[in-house]
């Protein structure tokens, strides 16, 4: 946005990048397709009055230096993320890896759902982690995530206080805004990879029918518009502090468990269905801990392992 108010001629632009005046003009629609706002034409010359909030690797990458997260990869338009990254760290992509899209055409949630991902309303963001953890104990890399998540949010906004609902999800006013989505590449007893996927919806103005009632975005919960990116920034700096705290400090695990269960009304004393062999009817009694939930039943204290909590 340096210069945004300077015009430049097309072929100023054209010798400047070594093409012809009409190459520049078809750049220049397929800018204005992706939301960047350029006034004029090939006659008058352009100029640009406004980029839009995308999350580009040069935009976030020094907002994010000494983290991990040191290889960004953004897309305009991609499958999945999650996808992406799987397929990226089964190729050695390293650990820190991150990848962002605009817009995913088959985003992915937890068992067959899919995810809704509206074009640049929301932050959909994969990251491929390479714990030393055997596959069992990767469970808390996911609370850890949605803490992380809880942090950013607070820090951009303290007036959203999101609650987490176990094991990945993250309400405000009752409503999920955002889901994470967390899939492995493992041996029996040892973690290949690790891609932890976070979608928020962000500035999303209304949701299709379907999700109306259950579906907002924080820019539904709180009545103005986001900084996507200062927001993916903030929520990759929460996630590096997380992750490295869980590798080097002695309890962290303990403190991601009890910071997990202090943000949640659904972790303790909250009656729920389980959807969850045929499904049954409990009242929640904390974490264990690798992080899964207990609940009561009249049977007596069973340990949830995957299935869906709903609140009643
Ligand atoms: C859920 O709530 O079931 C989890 C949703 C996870 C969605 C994110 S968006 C970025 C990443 N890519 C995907 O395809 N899914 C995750």
């Amino acid at each position: 946005m340096d210069h945004a108010t300077v015009v430049v001629s097309g072929t100023k632009i054209a010798d400047e990048i070594g093409t012809g005046r009409s190459e520049v003009w078809r750049l220049i629609q397929q800018l204005r397709s992706l939301g960047v706002d350029v006034a004029g034409h090939p006659a008058t010359g352009y100029q640009l009055r406004a980029v839009p909030d995308l999350l580009l690797a040069d935009v976030l990458a020094p907002l994010i230096k000494g983290t991990i997260f040191q290889h960004i990869h953004h897309y305009y338009k991609v499958g999945s993320t999650n996808s992406a990254a799987m397929e990226a760290a089964a190729s050695g992509a390293p650990e820190g890896s991150v990848f962002l899209a605009e817009e995913q055409t088959a985003g992915r949630g937890r068992g067959a759902n899919a995810w809704h991902s509206a074009r640049s309303a929301g932050i959909y963001c994969s990251v491929v982690l390479r714990p030393n953890l055997p596959p069992s104990e990767a469970l808390i890399l996911s609370l850890a995530a949605g803490l992380a998540v809880h942090a950013a949010i607070q820090e951009i906004d303290a007036r959203i206080n999101p609650d987490l609902k176990w094991p990945n999800d993250l309400l405000v006013g009752g409503k999920k805004f955002c889901g994470i989505l967390t899939e492995m590449n493992a041996e029996a007893t040892r973690v290949r990879f690790v891609v932890v996927g976070i979608g928020i919806n962000v500035n999303d103005p209304r949701f299709p029918e379907d999700l109306r009632d259950v579906a907002t975005s924080l820019q539904l919960a709180s009545g103005s518009e986001w900084s996507r990116v200062e927001l993916a920034a903030a929520l990759l700096k929460s996630l590096h502090r997380e992750y490295r705290h869980l590798l080097i400090k002695p309890n962290a695990r303990e403190s991601i468990l009890h910071r997990f269960a202090e943000h949640s009304s659904y972790v303790c004393g909250c009656k729920v269905r389980i959807e969850e062999n045929g499904g049954f009817e409990a009242v929640t009694e904390g974490l264990d801990a690798r992080g899964f939930l207990q609940v009561r039943t009249p049977q007596g204290l069973r340990t949830v392992l995957s299935g869906t909590v709903r609140a009643m």
